[in-house]
């Protein structure tokens, strides 16, 4: 059997995942959501974004906090345009446990680091290669290929720099809600990988655990939500057209143990 694991925060890596999971008949597991400490299946698939050069914290705690045992293990990223050290990451954090990673391929998919404004038509373009990409991904995973895969070294070592100026230059870590168009409607509340969003007395309040994920913006239906010096607008608001936002609510009960 095949277990495939995700993170995602507007849909693009959790549609991927979903596909392959269809294809391969494969327990799909959401790394925000597990509460087990290992995993052990004939093949095991991660599915992840790329954050400023490598791989989301999410992701990265993940990995550091579950045991993956499997003779196969693969890996997407569901990336705007770049892998950094994405991968080579994933395989250092296997190499504890004496996993190794076998085959990783990057997708291009639509950017919504919020920060880069990406045009239309990129967007367009890489909904529209998707699926294409995927299904010529799947049959190397099926056969258990093995490859080379993308590294960008120097990418991967600006990561923190990438981190700082988010966090330091455009004060992305300052969530704030404009109460006058917020509707209370809960959907931040339920998307929160961290359970970071609270409603009291009908006030939505965004505490200190944030990722960056930005989900809590994408989604938002009244573009209420603003990361410091950005504010959600038409230009860079996206969620996957496909994906629904109940499937990633963070679930309520957790899968526990595989
Ligand atoms: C905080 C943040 C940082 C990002 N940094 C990168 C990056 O360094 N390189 C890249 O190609 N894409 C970057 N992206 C874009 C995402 O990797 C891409 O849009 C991904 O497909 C989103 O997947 P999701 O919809 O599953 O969350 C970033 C996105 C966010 C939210
Ligand atoms: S998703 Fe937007 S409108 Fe809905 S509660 Fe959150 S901030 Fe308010
Ligand atoms: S508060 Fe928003 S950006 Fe921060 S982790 Fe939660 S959903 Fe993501």
């Amino acid at each position: 059997m095949s277990t495939i694991i995700y993170f995602s925060g507007t849909g693009n890596s959790y549609h991927i995942a979903k596909k392959i999971s269809q294809h391969q008949n494969a327990k799909l597991i959401s790394a925000s959501d597990f509460e087990g400490t290992s995993i052990s299946d004939d093949t095991i698939g991660i599915v992840t974004p790329v954050y400023c050069g490598g791989l989301p914290p999410i992701m990265y705690d993940f990995l550091k906090r579950v045991i993956l045992r499997s003779r196969y293990i693969w890996a997407i990223a569901a990336s705007g345009g770049t892998v950094g050290n994405a991968f080579e990451t994933i395989n250092d954090i296997l190499q504890y446990n004496e996993g190794k990673l076998r085959f990783a391929e990057m997708i291009l998919m639509p950017d919504n680091s919020i920060l880069t404004r990406p045009k239309k038509e990129d967007t367009l373009s890489a909904l529209e290669n998707e699926e294409r990409l995927v299904n010529e991904i799947i049959p190397y995973i099926d056969a258990k290929t093995e490859n080379e895969y993308p590294v960008e070294k120097f990418l991967g070592k600006t990561s923190k720099v990438q981190w700082m100026s988010m966090k330091w230059v455009f004060r992305c870590n300052d969530k704030r809600v404009d109460k006058k168009t917020c509707t209370d409607c809960g959907i931040c509340v339920d998307i929160c990988p961290l359970e970071n969003i609270n409603s009291t007395n009908n006030k939505i309040k965004i505490g200190k655990n944030c990722t960056n994920c930005f989900a809590c913006i994408h989604w938002c239906p009244t573009k209420s939500i603003r990361a410091g010096f950005i504010k959600a607008g038409d230009r860079f608001k996206y969620t996957h057209p496909d994906v629904n936002a109940t499937e990633l609510f963070k679930k309520k009960k957790a899968i526990k143990g595989v």
